[in-house]
């Protein structure tokens, strides 16, 4: 009978050694593991309004290449992208930005003045200056940016 108390106690003294020690543990480890693996499980960036340049670069009816640098991080990398941007508007006050990467296979197009379309080179794909499908296998439009113009300047969203 003796022998159960102290066995009791022994139990009970092992548990609040285990809690105690259980406590400093997480204590410890949860802040680290949380600073260890919160910036990889963070999603890649926020979107965030990019600025292409001045409006005013933009020919009417043609589709002007914008290039910028975007700086992104993925988890501990830090990298730095460039980003191309075609924008076209009919009036000066509208403006479309379309991605340069085609829909296919992700190669880059170009715009082709001459003959008034996108190419893409590496399965002769077409597009309009709208950006739609007009030859090869794409199978969707370029992709769009959603953009707006504030005291002259062009942003993108995202990128
Ligand atoms: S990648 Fe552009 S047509 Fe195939």
């Amino acid at each position: 009978m003796n022998d159960g108390k102290q066995l009791d106690r022994r139990s009970f003294l092992g548990l609040i050694t285990w809690f105690i020690g259980g406590s400093i543990g997480a204590g410890y480890s949860i802040p680290a593991i949380a600073y260890i693996v919160g910036p990889a499980a963070r999603k890649e960036e926020d979107q965030a309004w990019l600025r292409l340049g001045a409006a005013s670069k933009v020919e009417l009816g043609t589709p002007t290449l914008f290039k910028i640098k975007v700086e992104r991080q993925t988890g501990w990398i830090t990298n730095e992208k460039e980003l191309s941007v075609y924008v076209l508007t009919e009036n000066g006050r509208d403006f479309v930005a379309m991605s340069n990467i085609c829909t296919h296979l992700g190669c880059r197009v170009r715009w082709i003045a001459s003959q008034d379309q996108f190419f893409c080179p590496c399965h002769n794909a077409a597009f309009s200056k709208n950006g739609e499908v007009i030859d090869g296998p794409p199978p969707r439009p370029l992709n769009q940016y959603q953009v707006k113009e504030e005291d002259g300047q062009l942003f993108v969203l995202g990128g």
